[in-house]
């Protein structure tokens, strides 16, 4: 089933249940701000605020047309996340799987900030695990470049239960020291964590103590692993003090040297499936 919300002050969402999944997606960034089969597996910040113009804290914010500040001339993680999408598809095929796909085209405001015609679609499986295909289209006439990133806040017991599995022997840029770095073994937290990794092209596994995710990408050979820890948490918007035990973040991402050049009328899809094992 599929319904059209709002929330009081009218912001729109839309709201997905099937047989074996549930799902909120507001129309604002194409933004999914809840999944869950058994239990949840994305976070939400308690305190995120749903209004027009701002980012939800939480869930799965979309980086586009650049991931962090990749293109200085743009907001931090570009424009896409606070500008409204519209629905242009929707498919129930069979009771336990809903498609759900969302379009933002450049129109006046768009071009203020970045001068050029894209079309951009988010293609949402919502079934037993979660899909997301997200394609860029140059529909100019000259040729663009972009770097994104699903920006993915995974629900977790605690930062100090988990570890991340799949990065082991990659390289990484240290994003608070700026240094290259080699990943030895698997990744746990012990302080503030904010680093791209590189060459990536097997499946990452987030280990909690009761569940293990499985985080598939294609089109993607970058990955940003993040979390504030206390002081960057307590600077945050939209963060209560200690919301950076209560989640991490696993973005597939094409961030720095993973970056698209698109020629007219060329397309990119990054695709990312979340499995609950
Ligand atoms: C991450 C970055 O992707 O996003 C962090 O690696 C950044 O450096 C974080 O702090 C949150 O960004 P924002 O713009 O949503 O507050």
């Amino acid at each position: 089933m599929i319904t059209h919300k709002k929330k009081a002050n009218g912001f729109e969402y839309i709201h997905v249940k099937n047989s074996v999944a549930e799902a909120k997606i507001a129309l604002q960034g194409a933004h999914i701000f809840s999944y869950k089969t058994q239990e949840d597996l994305l976070w939400l910040s308690e305190t995120s605020v749903f209004e027009q113009g701002t980012a939800i804290r939480g869930g799965i914010p979309l980086c586009w047309p650049a991931f962090g500040m990749n293109n200085p001339q743009l907001p931090q993680h570009g424009f896409a996340r606070t500008l409204h999408f519209t629905l242009i598809n929707t498919e129930e095929t069979q009771d336990d799987t809903t498609t759900l796909t969302l379009r933002l085209c450049d129109n006046a405001q768009t071009h203020q900030l970045w001068d050029y015609s894209f079309e951009l679609t988010l293609r949402i499986t919502i079934a037993k695990t979660l899909t997301l295909e997200l394609t860029t289209t140059n529909t100019d006439t000259k040729d663009f470049t972009i770097t994104q990133a699903f920006h993915t806040y995974f629900a977790i017991s605690d930062i100090q239960n988990i570890h991340i599995k799949g990065l082991e022997n990659k390289p990484y840029l240290d994003a608070l020291t700026q240094k290259q770095k080699m990943q030895k073994g698997t990744i746990s937290f012990a302080q503030e964590f904010d680093a791209v990794y590189q060459n990536v092209d097997t499946t990452i596994e987030l280990i909690d103590t009761d569940k293990t995710t499985a985080i598939q990408t294609q089109g993607s050979h970058s990955c940003v692993v993040w979390n504030p820890w206390i002081d960057k948490c307590a600077r945050m918007s939209a963060m209560q003090s200690d919301a950076y035990r209560k989640f991490v973040c696993i973005e597939s991402a094409n961030a720095y040297d993973d970056f698209k050049i698109l020629r007219p009328k060329e397309s990119h899809t990054l695709t990312v499936t979340f499995t609950t094992l």
